[in-house]
């Protein structure tokens, strides 16, 4: 798990910017650079409208629900425009993206910020529940598919029963996070020991084996699913 800083946050939900000067935020960017981007739903909408459209292999991306508004997350690829995305790149940047979260939660309990502590540790919940639903209903079923994977007594199998302990241990650390009088340490440990040899896993050998053997457009149109996937 890495420990990325917090990227600039643009909060832009109260107003009604052009997806023009939306765009050249990101446009700004350096490769390996990311910012967080708060928009009203409408505004969201037709700025991912707009990266899928117009800037669809020189980002990763990642939109979320947040109260009236919607955050989206960012990151310049390191990759020439025009280029095909890659399961493993975009799904490993969604894992380090997630964990620090979680990182941040426990930092800010550590010092003493309970409410910040509950709310990076709901966007890390969210992120992962929303990330451990694009990979049961798009990425294993199309990974079975072109690998001729069975779906219950192969690798996919063991990464679904994995995710039922990550949820489970997940859900256990949101009701305690914010709880003074409880020491969430055990349990943070329960969710390393799950979550940690689960995404080195996927990417060591799902990912890779998801960009080998889904060919041609394959890996870029699921990447293209995955970010327009509506956490269930
Ligand atoms: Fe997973
Ligand atoms: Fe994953």
């Amino acid at each position: 798990m890495t420990t990325p800083l917090a990227p600039p946050t643009h909060d832009l939900s109260g107003a009604a910017p052009r997806t023009g000067d939306v765009l050249s935020l990101v446009d700004a960017l350096a490769p390996g650079q990311s910012l967080t981007l708060r928009l009203s739903p409408e505004a969201a909408c037709a700025f991912l409208s707009a990266l899928t459209a117009e800037r669809r292999a020189l980002f990763e991306w990642s939109p979320e629900a947040d109260g009236n508004a919607v955050r989206v997350d960012v990151v310049r690829r390191d990759a020439a425009p025009g280029s095909k995305r890659g399961v493993f790149e975009a799904l490993s940047w969604d894992h380090d993206r997630i964990d620090a979260f979680e990182q941040g939660a426990f930092a800010a309990r550590a010092a003493g910020d309970l409410e910040a502590a509950r709310a990076l540790f709901e966007r890390f919940a969210r992120g992962l529940f929303r990330h451990i639903g694009f990979e049961e209903d798009l990425l294993f079923p199309a990974l079975e598919s072109a690998a001729g994977l069975p779906p219950h007594a192969g690798p996919t199998a063991v990464m679904r029963a994995e995710h039922v302990e990550i949820r489970a241990a997940v859900q256990l650390l949101r009701d305690t996070i914010g709880d003074p009088s409880v020491d969430p340490t055990p349990l943070r440990h329960r969710l390393h020991a799950a979550l940690g040899p689960h995404n080195e896993k996927e990417e060591r050998i799902l990912y890779p084996m998801a960009d080998r053997v889904l060919l041609g457009p394959g890996s870029d149109e699921l990447v293209a699913a995955i970010q327009a996937y509506e956490a269930r």
